[in-house]
């Protein structure tokens, strides 16, 4: 058992029915795509998006059973996040998803667009069929989010003067909104007050940040193996993170490095090697555990129970990721 499937053990069950039910979802109109989506579906990821809409799920709605609703809304979740998967590994033409090519590496751009429309499309129409217009507002609102995200950070590849907050602005709209919309909308589907679903919203919000910059760390402190994708990419593409950002502010020859775009031989190691021996990472990994920690004060309202508590040490497994 790995430890991703014991931490989620409230919701285990439940994870491997969502497993079943998304290759169904995905239908079988359309051989490529299908294959495309089926491809990711198979060979899931850590699924940690769905677990949190199912825990969430789970702990406020305890004297009763979850709801297919509450379930329909984890898989719709596990889809946006596919989606834009198989969309970023076109945009940042990466080969590895998942420890498997990636979808437009295996058949081609083309395919890959279509198949990422497909599941955005399809995503959208189980949304609806949900009947709840405050849970279609939230989650088309992640959908706008996502091609935000892609677009801040596809115009602002090299720039170096790109703040932090701006970093973390472009983090929420990419990564955040999805873990806070749809935190706040299993609350929603729960008839929770609107103060519990803001709470909740702020949990989701503050681990999905965490979660994006442990993402970014471990783009320099990970192996292509571990991740399933590869390794030390960002810098290369001109994706400026969290480690990158702090680094710039104590290293001024990697302002240069990154400002001729890596142009010259081993300007691109070069500047590995100044993030790495800056206090950059460090810094990264105390703003990673600041939002892990202001997550918990989203469950105070949240009565005691096991899924409760899993939620609590969600928390310290994003930054566990980094051990
Ligand atoms: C990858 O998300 C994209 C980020 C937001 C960093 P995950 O790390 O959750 O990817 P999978 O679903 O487990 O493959
Ligand atoms: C998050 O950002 C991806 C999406 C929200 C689509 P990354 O670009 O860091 O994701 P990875 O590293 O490719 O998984
Ligand atoms: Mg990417
Ligand atoms: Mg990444």
């Amino acid at each position: 058992m790995t430890a991703k499937t014991s931490l989620f053990s409230p919701v285990e069950n439940d994870l491997q029915l969502l497993t079943e039910n998304l290759k169904q979802l995905v239908g079988a109109r359309h051989p490529i795509l299908y294959a495309a989506a089926e491809h990711l579906f198979t060979v899931h990821g850590k699924q940690v998006r769905p677990a949190i809409v199912l825990l969430i799920s789970r702990a406020t709605m305890q004297n009763s059973d979850l709801t297919l609703k509450h379930r329909r809304l984890a898989e719709i979740t596990e889809m946006i996040h596919t989606a834009s998967l198989v969309h970023d590994d076109v945009v940042d033409e990466s080969e590895l998803r998942r420890g498997i090519p990636t979808v437009h590496s295996l058949f081609s751009n083309r395919v890959a667009v279509l198949a990422g429309d497909f599941l955005f499309a399809q995503s959208s129409w189980y949304l609806a069929n949900l009947d709840n217009l405050e849970v279609v507002k939230l989650l088309s609102q992640v959908i706008m989010d996502l091609a935000e995200g892609e677009i801040q950070q596809g115009l602002n590849r090299f720039d170096t003067g790109l703040s932090i907050d701006a970093y973390l602005q472009k983090s929420y709209y990419k990564t955040a909104s999805l873990i806070a919309n749809s935190s706040k909308a299993a609350g929603v589907l729960s008839g929770v007050s609107t103060d519990l679903s803001e709470d909740l919203y702020q949990y989701g919000c503050n681990i999905g940040l965490a979660f994006q910059i442990v993402d970014d760390i471990l783009d320099f402190t990970g192996s292509t193996k571990t991740l399933g994708k590869p390794a030390v990419s960002d810098l290369k593409s001109g994706n400026l993170t969290a480690p990158v950002l702090y680094a710039l502010e104590e290293e001024p020859h990697l302002e240069v490095l990154i400002e001729r775009e890596f142009a010259q031989d081993g300007d691109l190691d070069q500047a590995i090697a100044l993030i790495m021996n800056s206090s950059g990472i460090g810094r990264s990994r105390e703003l990673a555990a600041q939002h892990a920690q202001r997550a918990l004060d989203g469950l105070t309202q949240l009565p005691a129970s096991d899924s409760r508590q899993t939620l609590v040490e969600l928390s310290d497994y994003v930054l566990s990721r980094l051990c």
